[in-house]
């Protein structure tokens, strides 16, 4: 089969995460005999730096015109004073807008429990937790949004808006994902408070009848973050808006040890996205030292939901979880004196992927 991809590696950690993701696809591909087309593009910061546009005309094309886009990360502190509009990050939500990309996927396991890990080993054995999260809508898009005014005269404002359709596809991604687990469903709202998650709450529960095989249950937002950690294994699927999903899929990054493990799938549209859930971590950016785990796990990813590459999806994971075994881990995971290099890491995982 033709891989045709387009990577964006982006900034700080990105294009480091984003080389050890890339070998190993390759030697998925060489194993499997596929054919891979990946090109670069520039994306973020860089792309800013050289075109004056963080998601520049061309990089749009390619993306639009491939199977699936592969991304590191983007983001930087030089940006911090610039509004929101003209940060990168901007660049990354309007590549999901344009791609159509309304759900995203945040599996989160437990495999390893790193020393000074603030979880007992007993409560995160077997842990499994799917988060699904509305992802080009919510309080991230809705309009209207602004600000006028400085200091104390200032005011700013976003928009919660979903329409029902927007709640239903999303929960129907939900559903379906439930169906291929545990068959339970839980939907995180604050509907004591918010209009939107009021209809939220209607919505799923009304598409949960044509669900007869799956449990589906509601919690308030505040309560979802605190069992969470409390007693993380009552969950399965977790589907929630787009603000909650952000926040609770880092939160929940700790129960798998590290926010660099977490592998991330944004689908729905034509062309899937698939990126670490972990941002560009300037402060460790050009060491080494970052953990190219999320990234890798990422490219499993692609290959299950874009080219439905089950056999060579698994493949990924299943030398993802050798490297986790044998404790072959970055520094985020393990002490200084253990721990791996970035490079280490991928190679090991390339390893062994071709089987050697
Ligand atoms: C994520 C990130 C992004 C988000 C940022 C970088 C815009 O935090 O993918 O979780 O908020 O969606
Ligand atoms: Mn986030």
């Amino acid at each position: 089969m033709k891989l045709g991809i387009t990577v964006l590696p982006g900034d700080g950690i990105g294009p480091e995460v984003t080389a050890e993701a890339i070998r190993v696809l390759e030697t998925v591909a060489s194993r499997f005999g596929h054919e891979l087309e990946a090109q670069e593009h520039p994306f973020g910061t860089r792309a800013y730096a050289q075109f004056g546009k963080a998601f520049p005309d061309d990089t749009r094309k390619a993306c639009l015109g491939s199977q699936a886009v592969f991304l590191g990360a983007v983001g930087d502190p030089a940006y911090d004073k610039f509004p929101p509009s003209e940060r990168p990050e901007a660049a990354l939500l309007e590549l999901r807008r344009q791609l159509g990309n309304f759900a995203n996927l945040r599996p989160i396991v437990s495999q390893f429990n790193p020393e000074g890990s603030p979880f007992r080993d007993e409560a995160l054995k077997g842990l499994d937790v799917l988060i699904v999260r509305e992802l080009i809508g919510g309080l991230y898009f809705g309009e209207p949004r602004g600000r006028e005014g400085d200091g104390a005269g200032a005011r700013a404002w976003n928009t919660l808006v979903y329409t029902a359709e927007e709640v239903e596809r999303i929960a129907r991604v939900a559903f379906e994902a439930a169906k291929g687990r545990k068959g339970h469903v839980t939907s995180v709202d604050k509907s004591n408070v918010l209009e939107t998650s009021k209809m939220w709450r209607e919505v799923v529960e009304s598409l949960g009848k044509e669900y007869s095989d799956v449990r589906l249950d509601h919690m308030y937002v505040d309560r979802a973050a605190m069992e969470l950690i409390s007693n993380p294994r009552q969950f399965d699927v977790m589907v929630t808006g787009n603000l909650f999903g952000d926040i609770l899929s880092d939160e929940a990054s700790v129960l798998a040890g590290s926010l660099g493990l977490l592998p991330s799938a944004s689908i729905g549209g034509k062309v899937g996205i698939y990126e670490p859930v972990h941002g560009s971590a300037p402060d460790i950016a050009g060491k080494g030292i970052a953990n190219p785990i999320g990234a890798i796990g990422s490219m499993a990813m692609m290959l299950r939901y874009s080219f439905d590459l089950t056999e060579e999806a698994a493949a990924i994971d299943g030398a993802i979880e050798v490297a986790m075994e044998k404790g072959f881990l970055t520094a985020d995971l393990v002490g200084a004196d253990a721990a791996k290099s970035t490079k280490e890491v991928g190679g090991f995982i390339a390893d062994a992927v071709s089987g050697n």
